[in-house]
């Protein structure tokens, strides 16, 4: 996946319709987001000081949005450490393929959904803190 080792994480608008009713944000048919998503999960009742994440992926791209409340995005390529602060819910985070994260700081109900790239795979994982970082040494970020 050669295209995806130029590609950086970034904040990514989705399209919000005000009203006084209460708002409410879409995502359809790719549109301004860089995949094709075959996959939706969530992660909800998170524990106050609890961690998610801990991994890369080798294919999977994901956007990650915070439909409630709020929780940090901590990114990591092999050899700089970036973290996004997550609490609006027309802002998703774009997570390209090769970079390793982990969740934490979730604050009291959040609730994080998360679209992405691929079907479910553990062997799109790489879980192994000190493998990612032999392989971002040796240039491959397991986004090859
Ligand atoms: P994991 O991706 O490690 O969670 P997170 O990154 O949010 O901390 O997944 C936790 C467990 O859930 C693991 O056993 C795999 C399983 N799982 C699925 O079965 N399907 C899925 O779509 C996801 C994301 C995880």
């Amino acid at each position: 996946m050669e295209q995806n080792v130029t590609l950086e994480p970034r904040i990514i608008q989705l399209p919000k319709i005000c009203d006084p009713r209460g708002n409410l944000t879409f995502v359809q048919d790719m549109d301004g987001i860089p995949f094709n998503i075959e996959r939706v999960y969530w992660t909800y009742d998170v524990p106050s000081g609890e961690s998610r994440g801990g991994h890369s992926h080798r294919e999977a791209e994901e956007l990650v949005v915070a439909v409630s409340g709020s929780f940090n995005v901590n990114i990591f390529d092999g050899e700089d450490w970036s973290t996004f602060l997550l609490n609006r819910p027309f802002q998703g985070l774009y997570i390209p393929a090769g970079y390793w994260r982990t969740l934490d700081n979730f604050a009291s109900g959040s609730v994080c959904l998360v679209m992405t790239s691929t079907i479910y795979s553990e062997d799109d994982y790489v879980r192994d803190y000190e493998e990612y970082k032999r392989m971002a040494a040796s240039g491959r970020r397991g986004d090859e």
